[in-house]
């Protein structure tokens, strides 16, 4: 009997936006089957989530949204948490690595590495944003990937071919900040030099590999994982900065130093020990039980995650000590839309939040056929027709009508008692023979994380259920051999029973309803099988119906409103966040005329504009001189905002400033008056 004892984590989502069904169907609700199931089998298990709140990802968004990060934190990590609750996803804790306790956490792991000589430290230089005073790395950048050539990779990762880069990688790179290009500049960090580890990492992810091939366990590790580190130790492993510049994340807790906090890529995964340690907490445990000894860590996460959990992350714990490495990282591939991308950014996309307020009584069919559908071993697609055809010709035809009419017909002939079991045919013995091989089939296959084959053997219990009940047409029997009927029923009444078990990590909350209607509750896998679940005589209720059908209407209004909310990928800023009549009234905008130009010295980009706004004469320095040659635009008529607060620009005191007009190639253009209106004129 395996009582493996396992901590699984499900890989900690940004803070950064609500969540889709493409990280449903290939993180959570995989993680949650596996964790379902595990429990019922009696294996002591944690189960680990928490929201991301570092890195680039939040503060780009914060930088967006024209908010702090703070804010966008706070927000996503509670409509996060909420979609979870309401999808009923079991995690033991959803934390969040703002939290204190993550921060001392993440010290204290850092300080361990960096006191045993773990980290190297480097000074190089680095790209720079001068309008922004600030170091670029990761996000911070973008530019042309020297593998596929896409033109949007990132400092630290490309997400069209998967490589990761950094930021020296990249070709005509770009701050995300400014849209400029950077400059170098020096500063220095505390590196993990990965290439002292490549010889355990070969040596490791192979036994994983392995596994299963020579000792027909089944936990091998997927190809995809193991084709991915092999790659990336085969083209050499570097060292990886595991500090930024920047004043968002975890503080770098060396004496003096300041304005360095740690790489999210260190931080997050450090998140799953953190999490743990309060649930501990919580929950009068020892967080070490978790992370120690025999403790089979697993580790559920979308293909980009990778290298991030099966090789960086395992150097952390292994070279920290005392820690577990993971059993396996079940990685899971993407889950496309209706034949193009998830995107965010174009809002393309089925929202989990969104689904769940318009179809708070269909969690389970959704579960039912992301699962169907995940994603496992290559990219997948969501349809809402394929959603129609699963949730109508399989739970409802299949499950719900095999369900109904076990039900139904005990109530008609015996009040709803179960009747007792006579002599059995040998097609009786070959449907129990089936009976008891499924739950050790769906067992063996969660246990090599094939959910989606998993759920499909469950359902082939129903299968069995509605095959059995169509070929012995208890209905037509019943007038010349009530007797025979008895038996037909009682062995009905076991396959219900039987799916009321199977279900449960799959479909949690229609196994429940089963349980109600025949008043049997097990949440023990091993009684799953038995033919003799519910006594003779034993009393069950009306059914109700299980899974109502999905309207045509449904699917075409989903399409519809998918179509009209998508956005062409946009070169320009999303909206900013809505502010009010008196903020708007407390700019005071004007027209103004330029009187004088004249270039800023040492500074390619700035004008000194002598601007006559109609009260005065005032200086402002405009960072238009790239566009614009001094004498182009005096006397021009311009858009002033005059109570900026002044500051000094290169030694110069401007007072206000132009606003300019920008196309998406970076151009830029006066905004006037139409009608020639004179200096002074208000803009309202
Ligand atoms: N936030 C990351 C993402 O969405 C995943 C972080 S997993 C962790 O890609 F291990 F770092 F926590
Ligand atoms: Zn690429």
């Amino acid at each position: 009997m395996n009582k493996d004892k396992f901590t699984v984590t499900a890989a900690l989502p940004y803070a950064n936006g609500p969540l889709h069904l493409g990280h449903v169907a290939g993180v959570y609700l995989p993680s949650d089957i596996f964790v379902r199931f595990l429990r019922m089998n009696g294996h002591d298990v944690a189960f680990i989530c928490g929201s991301d709140e570092h890195g680039a990802a939040i503060t780009l968004r914060a930088k967006k949204e024209d908010v702090s990060p703070k804010e966008i934190v706070d927000k996503y990590n509670a409509l996060i948490g909420q979609a979870f609750n309401d999808f009923d996803i079991s995690f033991d804790i959803f934390h969040r690595t703002s939290a204190p306790i993550h921060h001392e956490t993440a010290q204290e792991f850092f300080t361990v590495l960096n006191e045993k000589g773990e980290f190297t430290k480097q000074t190089s230089q680095q790209y720079y944003d001068e309008e922004y005073d600030q170091f670029l790395a990761d996000r911070y950048l973008t530019g042309v990937c020297p593998n596929c050539k896409s033109t949007n990779a990132y400092g630290d990762q490309c997400e069209s071919c998967g490589s990761s880069l950094s930021p020296t990688d990249l070709i005509n790179p770009v701050s995300t900040l400014s849209g400029k290009a950077p400059i170098m500049k020096e500063t220095s960090h505390w590196y993990l030099p990965m290439e002292r580890h490549e010889v355990w990492l070969k040596d490791w992810i192979q036994e994983g590999r392995l596994n299963g091939v020579q000792q027909h366990d089944p936990k091998a590790w997927r190809n995809q994982v193991v084709g991915q580190c092999m790659s990336w130790i085969n083209n050499g492993l570097r060292p990886r900065a595991m500090t930024r510049d920047l004043d968002w994340g975890v503080k770098v807790p060396v004496e003096g130093v300041d304005g360095k906090v740690l790489y999210v890529w260190l931080d997050a995964p450090i998140g799953y020990i953190s999490a743990t340690k309060q649930w501990a907490l919580d929950n009068n445990k020892d967080w070490k039980d978790y992370w120690t000894g025999d403790r089979k860590l697993v580790h559920f996460i979308g293909k980009d995650n990778i290298v991030f959990h099966a090789i960086i992350f395992p150097i952390l714990l292994k070279t920290h000590g005392d820690l577990v490495l993971p059993d396996n990282v079940p990685a899971y591939e993407f889950l496309n839309l209706e034949g193009d991308k998830f995107s965010t950014s174009r809002n393309w996309a089925v929202w989990l939040h969104e689904y769940i307020s318009d179809y708070p009584d269909k969690i389970d069919e959704l579960k039912y056929v992301l699962t169907s559908i995940a994603p496992e071993t290559k990219d997948s697609e969501f349809t809402w027709k394929e959603y129609q055809t699963r949730i109508n010709s399989e739970l409802a035809d299949i499950l719900g009508n095999f369900v109904n009419r076990a039900l139904v017909l005990t109530h008609k002939y015996y009040d709803g008692n179960v009747p007792a079991r006579g002599e059995l045919t040998s097609y009786d013995q070959e449907v129990l023979e089936d009976l008891k091989a499924i739950p050790g089939r769906i067992s063996a296959l969660i246990y090599q994380y094939k959910l989606r084959e998993a759920q499909s053997e469950a359902m082939n219990l129903a299968r069995l259920g509605n095959k059995y009940l169509a070929d012995t047409e208890p209905w037509k029997v019943i007038k010349e051999d009530p007797e025979r009927v008895q038996t037909i029923m009682n062995l009905a009444l076991q396959i219900t029973a039987n799916l009321s078990i199977v279900l449960q990590p799959f479909l949690p909350a229609t196994a429940k309803k089963l349980s109600d209607f025949l008043t049997f509750n097990s949440n023990d896998w091993n009684t799953a099988g038995g033919d003799e679940l519910l006594p003779q005589g034993h009393t069950v209720n009306k059914p109700s119906i299980l899974f109502q059908k999905i309207e045509d209407e449904l699917v075409e209004k989903e399409i519809e409103k998918l179509k009209s909310s998508t956005m062409e990928e946009s070169k320009f800023d999303p909206q900013k966040a809505e502010t009010s009549f008196d903020d708007f009234m407390k700019m005071d905008i004007r027209l103004g005329k330029i009187l004088e130009a004249e270039k800023v010295e040492k500074a390619d980009k700035l004008l000194k504009l002598l601007v006559d706004t109609g009260l005065d004469k005032r200086t402002i320095v405009s960072g238009i001189a790239e566009h614009y040659k001094p004498e182009e635009v005096i006397g021009k008529t311009v858009t002033v905002l005059m109570n900026l607060a002044p500051r000094k620009i290169r030694g110069v005191e401007s007072q206000g400033m132009i606003l300019m007009a920008e196309n998406e190639d970076g151009e830029l253009s006066f905004v006037g008056s139409e009608k020639d209106f004179e200096a002074g004129c208000g803009i309202h």
